[in-house]
């Protein structure tokens, strides 16, 4: 595990946007893998700023997100698909055709979880994968006892994941109950990951990781077993480990 300590969240997304772009420009048709949450937006602005005074062009790049609301549709301004257009897609030139993501309003979850594995075999895996944490070490919506070999799944959203997303609705009672997630099993395939990690309510979760103590209560533990993690976290996340 590679770990990048940095001074504070501005500088997390500098170093988060430098890495993407630098892949891209590496591998043009990069597939990668995007997450939701307060923590990427600083590098998602970061990739905007890049794309248009840098010209780096997404439009070889396909995207898979990590998970999505059950029962919100993509319209939905709370939906994740929502988030990635407000927040990335729509400011640069990658094509709206490549960028998938689970359909929360489809009719058979289990089948659309199957089609959405099915979709990324397809396009030959993920080589980039961004992560964010939540405080009880959840990646994606895998939430604790999650198994290690799961696959993209329909999870029961977690009382503590509800109340920290409760920020972003009107109230906790609007938040959905469950979700589509990629599994962990999906997201260890990934050829390469790259974790943010900002501000000291994440010191807990990745004061756990770094312990190294491989465990499926932990669900973000599975990633000590990848070859290939980059952590980028900033002082505050870091603590009295910095
Ligand atoms: C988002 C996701 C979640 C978040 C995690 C941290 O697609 O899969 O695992 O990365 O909940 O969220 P923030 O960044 O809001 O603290």
């Amino acid at each position: 595990m590679n770990i990048i300590e940095v001074e504070n969240y501005e500088e997390l997304s500098i170093v988060g946007a430098e890495i993407i772009s630098g892949r891209v420009k590496s591998q043009p048709h990069l597939t990668m893998g995007f997450a939701t949450g307060g923590t990427p937006v600083g590098t998602y602005r970061e990739l905007i700023s890049d794309h248009s005074t840098k010209k780096t062009s997404y439009k070889n790049v396909t995207a898979f997100n990590l998970d999505e609301y059950l029962g919100l549709s993509g319209d939905h301004p709370n939906s994740y698909c929502h988030f990635m257009k407000e927040h990335l897609f729509q400011h640069i030139d990658i094509h709206s055709t490549s960028t998938f993501i689970p359909n929360g309003l489809a009719e058979n979850p289990l089948e659309e979880c199957r089609r959405y594995e099915e979709l990324i075999e397809e396009k030959g895996g993920i080589d980039l994968q961004l992560l964010g944490i939540g405080f009880n070490g959840h990646i994606g919506f895998n939430e604790p006892y999650t198994s290690f070999s799961s696959r993209t799944h329909i999870v029961d959203l977690a009382l503590s994941t509800r109340k920290a997303n409760a920020r972003y609705f009107n109230s906790i009672d609007d938040v959905p109950s469950q979700a589509v997630t990629m599994g962990i099993g999906t997201i260890m395939e990934s050829r390469e990951i790259l974790l943010l990690i900002s501000g000291a309510g994440k010191q807990a979760a990745l004061s756990r990781l770094l312990d190294g103590d491989v465990n499926e209560e932990f669900p973000a533990s599975a990633l000590l077993s990848h070859s290939a993690v980059t952590i980028v976290a900033d002082a505050a996340a870091l603590g009295t480990r910095g």
